[in-house]
């Protein structure tokens, strides 16, 4: 009873439910072994340094989960409407969102790569000293996050990979004003506004679920996509990133009402149940 009352009015669990399966590679066939294919092993080792059980690597493969989706839904979108990105951005946005989003995808598992490209950064980022606002070497910390996008591109060059992914993994901080010296960019490139949406994203979730892996209320999922939303603009996120995003975060709602649905239905012996009808975004959570 206390779910269902919780679960109308946008419950922690719901949240958690839904952004398990936006940040999840699962249904989407093949991605992980193509990246495997495609991207330098000398890459792929500096990755393998982050333990699969560390917070980190779940953000390295929801990131690059979602910047998929998020591609390929964009490419739905230009399909409908083809004036939406044009030139640059279009192709652009024809090599993320080929094969499923295999670039894309790829561009989020190494986009925080400097974060482990040095002793001294994985000394810091794989360092699970708590909540990080409360370390000693906080301000070490500060520093390092300012710089990490840079470091990240720099493990990049001369690695072959597309100068658009190596861009977009530089300036995927752009809304944050760094890399330094380029605050200013007047365009990011496109994987950069993509990841920036699904980065932002990731990390408002994984702050708050729970050490033990629960889950604790600080913001609903309505509350998270207002924030990001009230960064569309100049110098904040791409409207039409976001958009994407609330289409792909109404489509989970849709499946996950359906499912509820059913398993209502089952257990309260009604054969058909209707199914509720597709929410808009502003009723979300
Ligand atoms: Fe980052
Ligand atoms: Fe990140």
């Amino acid at each position: 009873m206390q779910f269902r009352r919780e679960r109308r009015s946008g419950s922690p669990r719901r949240d958690h439910a839904l952004l398990t399966r936006v940040f999840s590679a699962k249904g989407m066939a093949g991605l992980e072994d193509i990246f495997e294919l495609s991207v330098p092993e000398r890459i792929q080792e500096q990755l393998r340094r982050i333990p699969p059980d560390h917070l980190e690597y779940g953000h390295s493969t929801g990131v690059a989960a979602l910047s998929a989706r998020i591609a390929c839904k964009l490419a739905e979108m230009q399909r409908d409407n083809p004036s939406l990105f044009k030139g640059k951005d279009a192709e652009e946005l024809m090599l993320l969102s080929a094969d499923s989003g295999a670039w894309a995808y790829a561009m989020g598992r190494i986009h925080d790569i400097g974060k482990v490209s040095t002793e001294e950064m994985r000394e810091l980022f794989l360092n699970n000293a708590g909540n990080w606002e409360d370390r000693e070497d906080k301000e070490q910390l500060i520093r390092a996050k300012e710089k990490h996008a840079a470091l990240s591109a720099k493990e990049l060059y001369h690695s072959g990979l597309p100068p658009q992914i190596i861009d977009g993994v530089l300036f995927h901080h752009y809304p944050k004003g760094y890399p330094h010296g380029f605050d200013e960019i007047e365009h990011p490139p496109l994987g950069a506004r993509i990841l920036a949406v699904a980065d932002s994203l990731h990390a408002m979730w994984t702050r708050q679920v729970g050490k033990a892996g629960g889950y604790i209320k600080r913001r609903s999922l309505r509350e998270q996509m207002d924030d990001l939303l009230s960064k569309n603009g100049a110098h904040g996120y791409d409207p039409r990133v976001t958009e994407a995003l609330l289409k792909l975060v109404r489509e989970e709602n849709n499946l996950f009402m359906r499912r509820v649905s059913r398993s209502r239905s089952l257990t309260s012996g009604i054969k058909h149940l209707p199914i509720r009808p597709g929410r808009e975004p502003r009723d979300l959570p």
